[in-house]
């Protein structure tokens, strides 16, 4: 939902803005801008649409000459992602530009008395309330004016600011939406994500709720919300430049999509040691387990997807009651929590606005909480009791694919992990599965490489306008994933159905246009699902199966099948996504659709 970035040091600032607005498209990418200062002097350039248009507009950043700016990319909120609703704004006065992502809760009273002041409007966003502030705190002294500014802000922001009577200085503020402070030599960054920094400096600070910072280019000071100089400990990121690009492939989906072997090992292999599973961050004993009388997990998205398979996962192995529930739900449901319920909260990025509000709500309803994050030092991973981190690498597409799978995988470890605390689970089956899982990499590269032809399948339904994705139980679970996919970067119109549901009701709606996929993986349910396939097929409908490799009677149901290699019952969701997430990408490609940057979306939601 919108990236920020900001840059003070010795080269021109406008191209290190527009590389590192690159980095952040994905967080919004209807419109675009950056302004710099130069012999005290700011100039913004801006425009509608992708960054491309800001690239060509400025040669590259090279028509706007100096070294200190600050940049932003779009995912509009408030008006239409416009020109003039571009970021930055800037004050009446031309002194100066802000970017901002989040949301200002009560940017209509502040409107308001500014216009009764005499502020001129000219965008419909609600941050221009911001910039005028700035303007009418300033006297000369750039901190007093920002604290000034804050103290009348209501709601989410990470803003950059820039002020001409202040060369080299940006101010980066921070609440409740990302911010992270790089650490160059004789340079120094701000930005929404460490993806935007990684090509220059791999040190960052991260920034905590209230916090806000001086950068110029030889020193980083940070204040706490009173104003008081504090000091902020360096952090070294992990990732690296080559794992933020696009390595050969046409788009970032397909690359994160083949990445899932190599991102599956990453989150499973230092979990498992001489054969056992060790949680490291899961700070719960045998003893707390054994007090906890339900499980409840939360997300939005993809990641409640995840969820979706957790539940069916946990609830069979360790016998503890448990349920997967939209954050955007739970967080107004008045839900029955206390601290006897384990609360798993899982979010890839780790700054999505519900789960965040959800997380909140069931810790102060005495929940222990535990996250399943991909960013490292996100708000959910800072707000958990516990953490247990996917490693997956940075995930660049809208579309998650390598996050929803690591996502899985720590799930399955925690689930077995759990029923073994607390006895449910006898060495056999425990050894068994602690194989099949640390087998998983190889099973999902053993996916890839079954579903070579996916292309060629997408070639024949992509003209397609709505299809159903049907299963049973984790069949079920990774149908949702599966429709959620196609309909996000294809634009088809897709549902995910429990098998056993369709005829009271949505069955009406099978005839000869309709795509069924039918997911038959979960053998314990195997004929009940074809079943189903034979209901669908006597109404016309067309049958894409999805099968273990060694399920060949599939071939006797459907019209096309796609194979997926054979795992333990309960580990089959993430060899199972695959093929799914190739078909989804390849009718999206037949399309011609912008798959990393699907209309409407952006990668990381911090607004409700
Ligand atoms: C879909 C997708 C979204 C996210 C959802 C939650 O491909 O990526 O549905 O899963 O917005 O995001 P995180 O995991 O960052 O909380």
């Amino acid at each position: 939902m919108c990236g920020i970035v900001g840059f003070t040091g010795p080269q021109q600032a406008a191209p290190v803005l527009l590389e590192g607005l690159k980095r952040l498209e994905y967080r919004g990418y209807d419109s675009a801008g950056i302004a710099v200062e130069s012999g005290g002097k700011i100039r913004t350039e801006k425009c509608s649409g992708y960054l491309e248009n800001l690239v060509k507009m400025t040669d590259g950043g090279k028509a706007i000459p100096g070294n200190c700016g600050i940049g932003h990319t779009r995912w509009a909120t408030h008006g239409a992602p416009t020109v003039t609703n571009a970021h930055p704004h800037i004050s009446n006065d031309g002194h100066f530009a802000v970017v901002h992502n989040g949301i200002i809760e009560n940017y209509a009273q502040l409107r308001e008395e500014l216009t009764a002041k005499g502020f001129i409007f000219y965008s419909e966003t609600d941050t221009e309330v911001v910039v005028h502030l700035l303007d009418m705190y300033y006297t000369g002294d750039l901190k007093r004016a920002v604290m000034k500014t804050v103290a009348r802000l209501e709601g989410s922001y990470a803003l950059g600011v820039l002020c001409d009577e202040k060369p080299g200085e940006l101010i980066a503020v921070k609440n409740a939406s990302p911010l992270i402070l790089g650490v160059g030599a004789g340079e120094n960054f701000f930005a929404s994500d460490v993806t935007a920094l990684i090509g220059h400096t791999r040190t960052v600070i991260y920034l905590e709720d209230g916090e806000f910072a001086s950068l110029t280019p030889d020193k980083i000071t940070v204040y706490d919300p009173a104003g008081r100089e504090i000091s902020k400990p360096l952090s070294q990121v992990m990732w690296n430049t080559e794992a933020a690009e696009k390595g050969g492939y046409e788009h970032f989906m397909l690359k994160e999509i083949m990445e899932q072997p190599r991102a599956l090992k990453a989150t499973i292999e230092p979990r498992v040691k001489n054969g056992e599973i060790v949680l490291e961050g899961f700070q719960f004993g045998s003893d707390q387990l054994k007090e906890i009388n339900q499980i409840v997990i939360t997300a939005c998205g993809s990641a409640y997807h995840a969820g979706y398979v957790g539940r069916y996962i946990m609830e069979e192995l360790c016998r503890i009651p448990t349920r997967a529930e939209l954050a955007s739900e739970l967080r107004y449901s008045k839900p029955i929590i206390d601290e006897r319920t384990l609360l798993i909260v899982i979010s890839q990025s780790g700054e999505t606005a519900d789960t965040i509000a959800a997380l909140k709500e069931c810790k102060s309803l005495g929940a222990r909480t535990l996250a399943i994050v991909n960013v490292v030092g996100s708000t959910v991973a800072k707000l958990a009791d516990s953490v247990l981190y996917t490693w997956a690498g940075p995930e660049i597409a809208v579309a998650t694919t390598k996050g929803y799978t690591t996502q899985i995988a720590v799930l399955e470890l925690l689930a077995v992990y759990i029923a073994r605390q607390l006895g449910r689970l006898e060495d056999k089956r425990y050894k068994q599965l602690v194989r099949g899982i640390c087998a998983l990499p190889e099973r999902c590269q053993r996916a890839i490489d079954l579903n070579r032809r996916v292309e060629k399948l997408a070639g024949k339904h992509y003209k397609k306008t709505s299809l159903f994705y049907i299963g049973r139980n984790l069949d079920y679970a990774v149908a949702m994933e599966a429709s959620l996919k196609l309909k996000e970067i294809s634009y088809a119109h897709s549902e995910a159905y429990a098998a056993g549901e369709l005829k009271h009701g949505t069955i009406a709606l099978i005839d000869e246009n309709q795509l069924v996929v039918a997911l038959a993986c979960y053998n314990a349910l195997f004929d009940k699902l074809v079943s189903n396939v034979k209901e669908v097929k006597a109404r016309g409908a067309q049958v894409l199966a999805l099968a273990r490799e060694s399920q060949r009677r599939i071939f006797a149901e459907a019209d096309q099948v796609l194979l997926v290699p054979e795992t333990d019952e309960l580990l089959m969701p993430i060899p199972e996504i695959v093929p799914l997430q190739l078909f989804a990408y390849y009718v999206a490609k037949a399309k011609g659709c912008d798959i990393d940057k699907p209309k409407n979306l952006a990668k990381s939601v911090t607004v409700e």
